[in-house]
């Protein structure tokens, strides 16, 4: 959601910037815009939509320069216009300021600077407030206006700032919202996704919270809130800059979907031995601990709240623990019941989620023990739990989750199998077995990605649709959530998920003739009873798209078509039975000629309310 860029250096400022806003894309925006500093003056220039239309407006114009802050815009405040298109500066352009987040106090401060310095703001944004802050408090001292302008904001922000009147520095400050800092060679870069970098640095530094870092060609130094200066480790990145890039694939969303093998391997592989013994290294719960916890609380949004689903359903089965799964908008302001006897599961691909981390705070400042599931490292829910529990998925950058969620499945099996066998609920037998079949996953998903045609077939029957219902029982029905939110979320298709025992007391009275609804019937010990809800649709008229184990064919005779996928345990197929719906949806969404990898409205990571 927003995407910085900054850069000072010997370089091209404006091609680096673009180049670095590109590889941010996948954040979600709809406007983009530059600012850098030649001939005494700041030139900025903004584009509404793509990137591409900032970056043909400015071809032809010569703004070679060493310095500059660039910014993709996700409309908060004001509509998604050029006028409030980043960056925004002050009343007589000395400043320039790019912004993600919110600033909550932003009307108050505007009526302020209107009133005492008679400002006359040209945007509705919250940004420009931050841009005409610094500019009345400065004073021929860029740090100290900056400090002067952060006192006076309330809220979650990370800026990067520049000005003319000192070319040599690029100033960037985080309070909650993400922002990186690449070190290179007479070049330093701001940023807030590693991937916008990865092309010229690998050493980076990860801004903490409330903390202020001035940038010069050759040094960065870091300061605290009472303008301390502080030490940070670098942070060396290892993966490839080609792990954030297509490779061949259309789409980054399809890439992930063919990525899921290696990712659940890779998710199992860092936390089994070799004799399939599951060591939760860092995590430090012990079987006291387990004992001591009344209750979980697994708390998360969007995707990561349906694997959450799943995850109910795999830690009170194997380790006896009631749990409750909540969205984390909601926990935090229902006053849950939360202390020390209370086990906060945070799921997150992003770690930046806002609504996930002011739960997680909520929850932390109750007394309960944190532990997260997490992709990006380093991210400020790991960095604010107790234990954390990464899923190694490598980068996503599709905006629709597929990969993160299959790895968040897999640590949720691990932990409730971990949970199980702690507290005695699970043999050791029940226990490999259950291992066992968590490693022939990865194997028995490639043979389901190799049925992508048969699927793309189905999807081209279907992809007129304009309402497609999602059935399941048991961990089915947490499925069904997250193939409905797939394909509305990329095709724009009305969908509608519903516990299949459910659908008789309401929702079934919208099934009409030729109404598509999805059946996963993959639990054997359900089958029957999705059968008869089955049938149920069926009399009504509904086309009926079946999923199911490989040999159970009964569902053939109630249903229009069918996708098998490997017979497995019930408790696991949830990793397999997904990924029908993810191609699903991923054909669906071209044949309509959506816009996959980058949905309208929509952004990666959620940094505000
Ligand atoms: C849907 C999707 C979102 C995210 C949600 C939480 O495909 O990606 O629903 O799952 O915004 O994001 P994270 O996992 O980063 O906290």
């Amino acid at each position: 959601m927003c995407g910085i860029v900054g850069y000072i250096g010997d370089g091209n400022a404006k091609d680096i910037i673009i180049d670095g806003l590109k590889k941010l894309e996948y954040r979600g925006y709809d406007s983009a815009g530059i600012a850098v500093y030649k001939d005494g003056k700041l030139e900025i220039r903004k584009r509404r939509g793509r990137i591409v239309n900032l970056e043909e407006a400015i071809s032809n114009e010569d703004l070679q320069s060493g310095l500059g802050i660039g910014h993709t815009r996700w409309a908060t405040h004001g509509a998604p216009s050029e006028l409030n298109s980043h960056p925004h500066s002050n009343a007589d352009n000395t400043v320039a300021v790019v912004h993600n987040g919110i600033i909550e106090n932003f009307a108050e401060l505007r009526e302020w600077l209107s009133k005492e310095y008679g400002i006359v703001f040209r945007s509705e944004t919250d940004t420009e407030v931050i841009a005409q802050l610094i500019g009345i408090y400065y004073d021929g001292d860029l740090l100290d206006a900056v400090y002067r302008a952060v006192d006076k904001m309330r809220g979650a922000y990370a800026i990067g700032v520049i000005c003319s009147k000192e070319p040599d520095k690029l100033i960037a400050v985080r309070k909650e919202s993400p922002l990186v800092i690449g070190l290179g060679t007479d070049c330093n870069f701001i940023a807030s996704d590693i991937p916008a970098l990865l092309k010229y640095v690998r050493e980076l530094y990860l801004l903490e919270n409330n903390e202020t870092a001035v940038l010069t060609r050759n040094a960065v130094v870091i300061y605290d809130a009472e303008r301390k200066s502080v030490k940070r480790d670098v942070l060396h990145v290892t993966w490839d800059a080609a792990a954030a890039e297509k490779e061949g694939y259309d789409h980054f969303m399809m890439k992930e979907i063919h990525e899921q093998p290696k990712g659940i391997s890779e998710t199992l592989n860092r936390r089994l031995t070799p004799e399939g013994e599951i060591v939760l290294d860092g995590i430090s719960l012990t079987k006291e601990n387990l004992e001591n916890f009344n209750k979980i609380y697994i708390v998360a949004c969007g995707t990561a709240y349906h694997a959450g689903l799943v995850g109910k359903f795999a830690i009170e089965k194997l380790a006896r623990i009631p749990v409750e799964v909540d969205v984390a908008s909601e926990f935090r302001y229902r006053d849950p019941f939360v202390d020390d006897k209370t086990l906060f599961i945070a799921i997150s691909q992003s770690g930046e989620t806002l609504d996930t981390l002011a739960a997680l705070r909520e929850a932390k400042k109750k007394g309960a023990r944190i532990l997260s599931v997490v992709n990006v490292v380093g991210s400020s829910v790991a960095r604010e739990s107790d234990d954390v529990f990464y899923t190694w998925a490598g980068p996503e950058i599709a905006v629709a989750s597929t990969k993160a969620y299959t790895t968040q499945l897999v640590c949720m099996y691990l932990i409730a199998l971990y949970m199980g066998r702690l507290k005695g609920t699970l043999s050791k037998a029940e226990c490999d077995k259950y291992i066992g079949e968590l490693k022939s996953i990865p194997e028995k998903l490639e043979r389901i990605l190799e049925k992508e045609a048969d699927i793309e077939e189905i999807a081209k029957q279907l992809y007129k649709t304009e309402q497609v219902f999602f059935i399941g029982r048991g961990p089915d029905s947490g499925v069904s959530y997250e193939g409905s939110l797939k394909l509305k979320e990329i095709s724009y298709i009305n969908s509608f998920a519903i516990a299949a025992g459910e659908l008789k007391h309401g929702t079934i009275a919208l099934i009409e003739q030729g109404t598509l609804v999805v059946a996963l019937a993959t639990q054997d010990r359900l089958f029957e009873k999705m059968l008869s809800n089955i049938q149920e649709v069926k009399a009504r008229g509904a086309y009926v798209m079946g999923i199911a184990k490989e040999g159970n064919t009964d569902i053939e005779k109630q249903s229009d078509c069918v996708i098998y996928i490997p017979d497995c345990m019930d408790e696991v197929s949830p990793l397999l039975a997904v990924v029908p719906l993810q191609l699903l949806a991923y054909y669906i969404a071209k044949l309509r000629g959506c816009d996959i990898d980058k949905p309208k409205n929509l952004a990666k990571s959620v940094t505000v309310e």
